[in-house]
């Protein structure tokens, strides 16, 4: 009989709502049966009622409880695991809330603000023997393991240069006029690169880092330029270098670039291009935008086979009356959004007493928060220091 893994979501805002919905699906409908996942508890730190609202929105349980407090969720016995969903200016001290209650958690990106918090908290998940893992979903869908398997296989030959790019034009003078959003807002931890620079990194490092074996994996060098956007002085665009060191293949080059003035995707079709291309001596495999969210893959090979391969997220189907998506966008009818299988990893990390997921280690989590540190370093980006500390204040 499959094991119910009892979630607690921290927070009610846009992605706690497209998670929330997905991780509710029934898993046979992408063929897991070892589990079933249910929510527990929703906690919003403006009030009990908003909290109850998102249950309903959702679609949760009857009996599932609804605080106004944060601190009310991580002390509920009835939750085995609590996904954290705030800005990531908050993740550190609500993370290490959690922790500190004995939860273990799953956190939205990006996992924190600095290298220095990550480490904090995977050494109080390691102390309090807890499960923690860092939510880049991205990881865990079936296009990413098959672009994975095109690498370590061999088909693309040796893979020594991957381009990823995540730029939305935001156009944030008139989008975020008054500063407070969190994408330009300094006290919100804002900026293209912690936001969605995260995701180019998370293909390059899946594709440079994660494919090697455990014991070779190295971080890589780092060069960087960044834009600032000077209404608010957060980055609006970063674009960075990294060389990794890949034992007898030699050095492999990952191009990560991340903008809120470009698009990568300038008309939502992706007829633009690709967002990813992992680049070996045999040919490359392409990633159509958008790549937090992938659904298009092509690959090119020298010998001239194309093969192009959609990748539509499963669900409860059409006729279920059930959509997902993010915000207003909306995917067809029955299609889940794809946050459904971080959740699947999660849960069986519970099952199996593992503390880690299996495809973002917490090392790897570590080392590209220690990345981005570099990146804001060399563009003199620094954020303030009640958001950066690593004092837990609660
Ligand atoms: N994986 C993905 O695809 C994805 C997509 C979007 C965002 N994210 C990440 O998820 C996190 C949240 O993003 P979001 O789009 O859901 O943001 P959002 O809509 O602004 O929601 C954030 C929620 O956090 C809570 N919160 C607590 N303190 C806050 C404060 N000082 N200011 C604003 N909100 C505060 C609020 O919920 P309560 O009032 O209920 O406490 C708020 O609704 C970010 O770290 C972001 O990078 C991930």
């Amino acid at each position: 009989m499959a094991e119910r893994i009892r979630w607690g979501v921290l927070a009610t805002g846009n992605v706690a709502v497209t998670f929330t919905k997905d991780l509710l699906v029934d898993p046979k409908t992408r063929g897991v049966d070892r589990l079933v996942h249910t929510v527990t508890a929703v906690a919003s730190s403006s009030s009990a009622a908003r909290a109850a609202d998102f249950l309903k929105e959702v679609g949760a349980p009857e009996d599932a409880k609804a605080y106004g407090s944060y601190k009310e969720l991580v002390n509920d016995p009835n939750v085995d695991i609590i996904y954290v969903s705030t800005p990531h200016s908050h993740h550190f001290q609500n993370v290490m809330l959690c922790l500190e209650a004995g939860k273990n958690v799953l956190c939205e990106k990006a996992f924190t603000v600095n290298a220095a918090q990550a480490r904090t908290v995977v050494e109080k998940a390691r102390e309090k023997n807890l499960f923690l893992m860092e939510a880049v979903w991205t990881r865990y869908f079936p296009l990413s393991m098959y672009v994975r398997d095109l690498i370590t296989s061999g088909k693309l030959g040796n893979v020594t240069r991957v381009f990823a790019d995540n730029s939305v034009a935001l156009n944030p003078e008139t989008t975020f006029a008054d500063g407070t959003h969190r994408m330009v807002n300094p006290d919100l931890a804002g900026g293209a690169l912690l936001d969605m620079g995260i995701y180019s990194l998370t293909w390059v490092f899946q594709c440079l880092y994660l494919t090697q074996p455990e014991a070779e994996r190295k971080p890589p060098k780092v060069m960087s330029s960044m834009q600032k956007y000077e209404p608010t002085g957060v980055d609006e665009s970063a674009t960075i270098l990294l060389t990794f060191p890949r034992g007898s293949q030699g050095d492999a080059h990952g191009v990560a670039t991340t903008s809120m003035r470009v698009a990568t995707n300038p008309d939502k079709k992706g007829t633009a291009g690709p967002g990813v291309r992992v680049q070996g001596d045999k040919g490359e495999v392409q990633i159509m935008p958008p790549i937090q969210r992938p659904t298009r893959t092509k690959l090119v090979l020298h010998n001239g086979l194309i093969e192009e391969k959609t990748w539509t997220p499963p669900g409860p189907g059409v006729g279920s009356g059930w959509r997902n998506g993010f915000g207003i966008n909306l995917h067809p009818e029955g299609v889940g959004h794809g946050m459904f299988w971080e959740a699947d990893e999660a849960g069986l990390a519970l099952l199996e007493g593992r503390k880690e997921s299996r495809l973002e280690s917490l090392e790897e989590s570590i080392t590209i928060m220690e990345i981005m540190d570099e990146v804001r370093r060399q563009g003199g980006f620094t954020l303030p220091e009640n958001i950066e500390t690593t004092d837990y204040l609660i």
